[in-house]
């Protein structure tokens, strides 16, 4: 069968997708959120529930991901539907692309406010506001920084309005190029605020509490926040690395492309967690303090290494620029929609979007000064935010995206566009048909407790064992099933 040909334009050279999706997937999930998470849930468990997320649900996903997109040539809304439709199936199958752009923009509402400490950080190690010499005191400036709302509102607005303006100029031009000295210059600081640690004397403490596996820590909701997490730092199921996909030439490897980003992004977060532990350790800072953990806890670190003043400035450009390429693949899903569903210029539509962006993330940015008290539930609006797509819509719009390219595409399609090896394309399809659905269902209905204490895992078991029986009688009657 032949694909769904539509003219786009496409990512430059053998690496443009590359560069454009580790610069989408790795980000602030990688530096900020990583470490505060895995301090909130305890350490080494959280780390090993999400690399093994990670590898069973993420790569399958991000490679399913890759082909809708690049098969459907489009926004999420349209690829899904062109795919479904293609495949002999209905249209409704874009609501799933809905919910991944909804999704994609609940993200980015939250991700500006945090991107705007980055800059404000940046701004702050450049004019010298970042002279405290206790943990007392770097919380001080970070609490300082959020209380008033005209001064973090200008940083996550300037944020706001950069991501708009590249997104309106068509992200081709700028990513690629950005992406190929921000990756090299993030992981050098990396490096050098990891061999700083290992001399800092809390190496050992931080290693053994980002690596020693205590089953005894993990929760239904810890599991749920690290799979939650997964999808995150891989910018799943909201459309980015779908959208992106839509660009990627015909002929490049979604298996070989998928792995290299994965590997990169996983490789900086562990990193980011070598450098920031050791030194919550040594200066006897609580791994759960929060979504301030590296603001509070890295600038102690810089004024206390050779030539820190420098690899601070260099450190919080790199994170700057980071959240950035991550920002602008937020949006770019629903601006391309716009821009091919409905013939809106690129320019106006990030403007468009733009200006309830800015409304949403300014309500997300007034939880930390003016907001603080209006909370639901427990949480307030930026908490809210990001509970909802983490630990609801991702997980949700992946098991979709799993279900999609596992049952719902055709055989001969997938096939095509992954262009695996017959052994491999099988274990894919059976982790994306049956490991990771499970999976997601299984930590989801945990963490709202509806397994039960008496649950037996064994059943798990059971249905794979099941599953693969049936699979492998499928095959065997069939040898080119739909
Ligand atoms: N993956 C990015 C990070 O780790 C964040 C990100 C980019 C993202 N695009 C996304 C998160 C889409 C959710 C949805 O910082």
């Amino acid at each position: 069968m032949t694909a769904i040909a539509r003219p786009k334009a496409l990512w430059l050279g053998r690496w443009g997708f590359v560069l454009a999706a580790t610069g989408s997937s790795v980000g602030l999930g990688n530096i900020w959120k990583f470490p505060y998470m895995t301090g909130e849930y305890g350490g080494g468990a959280f780390v090993l529930v999400y690399l093994l997320c990670i590898a069973a649900i993420g790569i399958p996903v991000m490679m399913s991901e890759i082909a809708l997109g690049r098969r459907g040539r489009g926004s999420p809304v349209d690829a899904i539907r062109r795919v479904a439709r293609e495949s002999g199936r209905s249209g409704l199958w874009a609501t799933l692309g809905w919910m991944a752009m909804l999704c994609g923009f609940m993200v980015l509402s939250f991700y500006v406010v945090v991107a705007g400490w980055s800059v404000s950080y940046l701004w702050k190690a450049l004019s010298g506001g970042l002279a405290a010499d206790s943990v007392e005191g770097m919380a001080a400036i970070f609490t300082a920084n959020n209380a008033n709302p005209w001064n973090l509102g200008f940083w996550s607005t300037l944020v706001t309005v950069a991501t708009m303006a590249i997104v309106g100029k068509g992200v081709q031009a700028g990513i690629e190029r950005s992406v190929r000295w921000m990756m090299p210059g993030l992981v050098i600081m990396l490096v050098i605020m990891i061999v700083y640690a290992l001399f800092s004397g809390g190496f050992k403490a931080g290693f053994l509490f980002l690596f020693a596996f205590d089953p005894g820590k993990l929760t239904g909701a810890a599991v749920l926040a690290a799979m939650g997490h997964a999808f995150f730092t891989l910018s799943l199921a909201s459309g980015a690395i779908l959208t992106y996909g839509a660009y990627l030439p015909a002929d490049q490897s979604i298996g070989r492309t998928t792995l290299t980003v994965a590997i990169c992004d996983t490789l900086v977060a562990l990193m980011a967690g070598l450098a920031i532990f050791p030194v919550i350790f040594a200066n006897g800072m609580d791994p759960a303090s929060g979504p301030g953990l590296i603001f509070m806890s890295l600038p102690l670190a810089f004024q206390q290494m050779p030539l820190g003043g420098v690899i601070e400035v260099v450190f919080f450009l790199m994170l700057a620029v980071a959240a950035l390429t991550s920002a602008i693949s937020m949006i770019e899903a629903t601006v391309a929609w716009l821009n091919e569903s409905h013939g809106v210029s690129r320019r106006r539509a990030a403007w468009g979007v733009g200006i309830v962006l800015w409304i949403v993330s300014t309500l997300a940015m007034l939880s930390f000064n003016v907001g603080a008290d209006w909370k639901l539930a427990g949480r307030h609006f930026f908490d809210w935010l990001d509970f909802l797509t983490s630990r609801l819509m991702m997980p949700l719009g992946g098991l979709g995206m799993a279900i999609l390219a596992g049952f719902v595409m055709h055989r001969q399609a997938i096939r095509d566009e992954l262009g695996l090896p017959p052994w491999l394309h099988v274990l894919w399809q059976f982790v994306i048909r049956y490991v990771s659905p499970l999976a997601i269902l299984v930590v989801f209905l945990d963490a709202l407790g509806w397994l039960g204490a008496g649950f037996d895992w064994r059943w798990i078991a059971a249905i794979l064992a099941l599953a693969l029986v049936g699979e492998a009688v499928i095959s065997r009657r069939s040898p080119t099933p739909r």
